[in-house]
């Protein structure tokens, strides 16, 4: 498996276990110039939770348990709960980089239950509601989430603001500390080009085994020493977009192995390349457990050759 270490480093010693002492699933990575497990959490799929904050809370222990130390969150994810959850279930001690995003607002109802938030004074507010619910007077990194690709939410109107401005506010914010470094979501090529003097830390675009016209962006932001977290890795929870754990190759991988699908499709993308930290989401800890256990997969060259081969999808789908 292609290792991270052979990436620049201002963390040179890459540690091999979390502050909790944890083994690292996955192994070591680099985001925003530290070390993080590359096998991490996305916390979205909480707030499915709502009504059991207990097993939220045991879930997110349970994570850092088994080495996790990078969390993705949002203010928007069920409007400050799931910032509220990881504030009560994290402690400054266990090490964990939680990441955060802006340029959406929770949309209760909705079909998509996100509407965009992207005008330069929004993605400073919700910069100062996430410090607020987070209880952190520095968030390590921000996504900025452009809607100008991926499946979902569109600008229209006073909405479609241009990059440079949003990125003018995000740098005023580094500056000012509240953020550590700046990430970019749901970008195109261009986009990324044109934002990368502004000094990007990390990339969050829809991306998995079974949807990778993404695949130029990855191999820039891998010359640039930028981290590669897709989000939807495994085909997400909506039912409109491709599932990684329906393609017959990565079914019949799974068969060989003795492995789920979905681990083998979380093992294709550690292997794809080194810059890829995974941030899959679940609610359930049985599949928490799984994920992390993708992380000692070791795929042969055949089973490659095999899973690259699969036919890649658009993830530009309407998730309403
Ligand atoms: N930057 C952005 O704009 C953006 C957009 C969307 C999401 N995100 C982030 O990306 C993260 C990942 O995306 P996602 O959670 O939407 O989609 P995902 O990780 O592709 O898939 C989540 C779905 O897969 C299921 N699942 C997870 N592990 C499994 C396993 N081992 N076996 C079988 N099924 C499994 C989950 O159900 P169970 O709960 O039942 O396991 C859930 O239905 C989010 O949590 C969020 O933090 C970022």
């Amino acid at each position: 498996m292609t290792s991270m270490t052979s990436m620049t480093s201002a963390d040179s010693s890459f540690p091999e276990t979390t502050a909790t002492g944890a083994p690292r699933p996955g192994g070591p990575g680099l985001l925003a110039g530290r070390t993080v497990s590359r096998i991490g959490y996305g916390a979205m799929q909480l707030e499915r939770l709502h009504g059991d904050r207990g097993a939220a809370v045991e879930l997110l222990r349970r994570a850092v348990e088994l080495g996790i130390d990078h969390i993705d969150t949002a203010q928007f994810y069920g409007d400050g709960l799931v910032n509220g959850l990881i504030r009560e279930a994290i402690r400054p001690r266990d090490g964990v980089r939680v990441v955060s995003k802006v340029g959406a607002a929770p949309n209760p109802g909705g079909p998509i239950p996100l509407r965009p938030a992207q005008r330069p004074e929004q993605l400073r507010a919700s910069v100062e509601d996430n410090l607020a619910s987070l209880a952190v007077e520095q968030i390590p990194l921000v996504n900025l989430r452009r809607l100008d690709t991926g499946p979902g939410l569109r600008a229209e109107g006073d909405q479609v603001v241009d990059i440079d401005d949003q990125l003018a506010v995000m740098t005023a914010l580094r500056d000012e500390g509240k953020i550590g470094a700046i990430g970019l979501s749901s970008v195109t090529l261009d986009g990324l080009r044109r934002a990368l003097p502004a000094g990007i830390a990390c990339v969050q675009n829809a991306y998995s085994l079974v949807t990778r016209t993404d695949e130029d962006m990855l191999a820039l932001c891998r010359s640039e020493g930028i981290a590669w977290v897709p989000y939807f890795p495994l085909g997400s929870s909506f039912p409109t977009m491709p599932k990684v754990t329906d393609e017959p190759a990565v079914r019949a991988a799974a068969q060989s192995l003795g492995r789920t699908p979905a681990q083998v499709g979380l093992a294709w993308l550690l292997h794809h390349a080194p810059n890829v930290l995974l941030i899959p989401g679940t609610a359930n800890p049985e599949h928490l457990r799984a994920n992390v256990a993708a992380g000692t997969i070791v795929l042969d060259d055949a089973t490659l050759a095999a899973l690259d081969a699969v036919p890649t999808r658009s993830a530009d789908v309407a998730l309403g």
